[in-house]
């Protein structure tokens, strides 16, 4: 919200004294002097005006997982343990997922409080590569790679997928980068070819990749300079 909207909605200022507290120099977003009304005020901003303290502001929550397969990218579920189990922390219903994974995919998932950072990350316009390590059961043929990149038609979404870019690395195993995240949607590309994703690991999200350290089904906090990547 803008400051001066979040300042104006508060009973004690009306809009003329948010302008001039501002103009006057008495309003503090996170410890820094603000004048421009349309500075932005998070759920995790501190808001001073002069030694008023008018919101405290939560902190914001950043974490790295390594999924391991046989649970459910979801916050619950009546019947098989969650990410979010995984998660030896206070406050949990705060969080969510920012890009799930299926039930037996692994790899980097990231778990946050910050609604505004997770969008960032998953909106479609971002066009964020994930890149996935793939296992299939028939050989990968010469052509899945023209294929991928020229898009494939998804009936159900009636759509064509963003062109993805794929790197054969055996006969049976390849690296698959793609900019969406639509439902399955790696097998159900290689599901174009009748050929079953065995196995299905999220190694990097855009410039942030799995730390190599953490084992299934451990997380660690993300660090400042990663959290400013998106
Ligand atoms: N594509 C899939 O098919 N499954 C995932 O978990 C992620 C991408």
């Amino acid at each position: 919200m803008r400051v001066d909207r979040f300042l104006s909605n508060l009973p004690r200022y009306n809009r003329q004294q948010v302008r001039l507290l501002l103009v006057e120099k008495r309003v503090r977003i996170d410890g820094k002097v603000v004048t421009d009304p349309h500075s932005a005020v998070l759920e995790f901003s501190r808001v001073e005006v002069d030694d008023l303290l008018l919101q405290a502001g939560k902190p914001a929550r950043y974490f790295m997982l390594h999924k391991p397969p046989g649970c459910v990218s979801a916050t619950r579920d009546p019947q098989h343990p969650t990410v979010l189990d995984l998660l030896d922390e206070p406050h949990k219903d705060d969080l969510h997922i920012a890009g799930r994974l299926d039930f037996n995919t692994t790899g980097l998932m990231l778990i946050t409080n910050d609604g505004a950072w997770s969008r960032r990350l998953t909106q479609p316009q971002t066009k964020l590569p994930k890149v996935y390590y793939v296992e299939t059961e028939q050989d990968i043929g010469a052509d899945y790679a023209r294929t991928f990149a020229a898009g494939l038609y998804f009936a159900f979404e009636d759509l064509t997928t963003q062109p993805a870019q794929l790197q054969v690395l055996g006969p049976r195993t390849a690296r698959l980068s793609i900019v969406e995240g639509r439902y399955h949607q790696v097998k159900r590309m290689f599901g174009h070819f009748n050929n079953k994703v065995l196995r299905l690991h999220r190694e990097s999200m855009g410039p942030l990749h799995l730390d190599n350290a953490l084992k299934p089904g451990e997380y660690r906090a993300l660090r400042t300079e990663e959290i400013h990547l998106f």
